[in-house]
């Protein structure tokens, strides 16, 4: 886009995905947020927000949607709409993309599982598993941390508080990203859409094999209460049910993967804040904060007006997408002094990497509580961690953050 006051090719959002802004947002976000924090982009279609109050503001108000609207078929060829129309039904009725009061009532109904003494609940088994991954690897004085401990670490906690077998870790990544380049949106080409929304249905069908089992022999576990909902009667029909245990498997490893892997990642660039936590564990709950805001894993959301808002001196029109730039606004200087240092003593740490207002992550508790034990303990565990190539690739995408790779090497005991 040309900028008609200076003459200058004017930066937009899309170009995070150019390799330095791919590596290195940052820089872009202020140049958005300094330019023009509330502007109008061509390429995506939408409002971009970067401004902390603003995004906040967005997120907590009413007036704002997070509905998909009514699921098109139309496009779906006829052979496989069979299987496509229902893995597309059950996503649109994840809570994620539902208001009050269908939103409340879904809500409710998983709340129960995540609260803070229920995750706290889980700390030895999150310790026991800590350790487990750390075990397995120690003598070789070296790991790839995100295939080796980011992403099995989240995989499993989720998979054992749904009640399904960790094991099957292998394809829950496939399906999450599946999952994940559907919210990614824009960019898919129609074969593409074609093969990420079968990878989904596949996904339902792993579900459906699961409650099929319940069904006859009942255990004790998230999947079971969900059930157990549905089952007594309209409180969660059977497409929320599957939609949300998609969710909760997808949102509740993916996310806290990036938060390990950029969390690492930031500590081995800042050997001194690396070594602050090492010599003060206690640090733990306000460092994974800091590391939460600092890079965090899910760069953006977005919602529409149901009517027309003014806002700011620009009017929003009803059903127009508004992107709210969370990696932006945790990056603000009005809300954060010096917001590119990371400082793990950092206090009123008020970001928004987990998102604001009614739809704020249900799974915080828990991320915060694998990311305290995982840091603490490698910290304790990996004397000498150091980095093991200066080549780090970033995936490509506006609304996660995460590191592919990272491969580090520790002095082995
Ligand atoms: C919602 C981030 C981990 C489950 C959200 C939202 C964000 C987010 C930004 C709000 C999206 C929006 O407003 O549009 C993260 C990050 C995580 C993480 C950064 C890890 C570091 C988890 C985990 C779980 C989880 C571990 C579950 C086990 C959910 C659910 C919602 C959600 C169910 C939807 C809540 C609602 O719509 O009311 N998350 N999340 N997340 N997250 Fe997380």
């Amino acid at each position: 886009m040309q900028d008609h006051q200076s003459g200058h090719q004017r930066l937009t959002l899309s170009d995070v995905q150019r390799p330095e802004y791919l590596a290195n947002p940052y820089p872009l976000y202020h140049r958005l947020r300094e330019h023009d924090p509330i502007y109008w982009d061509e390429e995506m279609h939408a409002w971009v927000l970067t401004r902390y109050t603003d995004v906040v503001a967005v997120l907590r108000d009413p007036r704002f949607s997070s509905a998909w609207g009514p699921v098109e078929t139309a496009w779906m060829p006829e052979d496989l709409r069979p299987q496509l129309e229902p893995a597309l039904r059950a996503v649109s009725r994840q809570m994620l993309f539902l208001d009050p009061p269908d939103h409340s009532r879904l809500r409710g109904l998983v709340a129960r599982a995540f609260t803070p003494r229920m995750v706290e609940s889980l700390r030895p088994r999150v310790q026991r598993l800590v350790d487990e991954l750390l075990d397995a690897v120690q003598d070789q004085g070296e790991m790839e941390f995100v295939a080796d401990f980011a992403y099995p670490l989240p995989a499993i906690v989720i998979a054992e508080m749904l009640g399904v077998p960790p094991e099957d870790r292998s394809q829950f990544i496939v399906w999450t990203q599946d999952f994940g380049r559907l919210l990614d949106g824009g960019n898919l080409s129609f074969e593409e859409l074609l093969t990420t929304l079968s990878g989904i249905a596949d996904f339902l069908a792993y579900f459906r094999r699961q409650i099929a089992q319940r069904r006859t022999a009942p255990r004790d576990d998230l999947l079971q209460a969900l059930i157990l909902a549905e089952e007594q009667g309209d409180r969660l029909n059977e497409e929320e049910l599957l939609g949300n245990c998609v969710l909760l498997l997808a949102a509740g490893h993916g996310t806290t993967t990036h938060l390990l892997g950029n969390g690492l990642y930031a500590l081995l660039q800042h050997p001194e804040q690396l070594q602050l936590l090492r010599e003060n564990p206690s640090l733990a709950p306000t460092a994974v904060m800091e590391l939460l805001r600092y890079d965090s894993p899910v760069q953006l959301t977005s919602r529409r007006p149901t009517a027309d808002v003014d806002w700011a001196g620009r009017r929003f029109k009803a059903g127009e997408e508004v992107l709210t730039v969370l990696g932006a606004a945790n990056r603000d200087p009005e809300q954060f002094p010096d917001p590119d240092r990371l400082d793990l003593r950092r206090t009123d740490n008020r970001h928004v990497a987990f998102g604001h207002g009614p739809h704020f992550c249900l799974g915080a508790p828990l991320a915060r509580l694998e990311a305290e034990v995982a840091f603490t303990t490698l910290l304790r565990r990996l004397p000498q961690l150091c980095l093991a190539t200066e080549q780090i690739e970033h995936l490509p995408s506006l609304v996660f953050r995460g590191i592919k790779a990272l491969p580090v090497t520790f002095a082995s005991v």
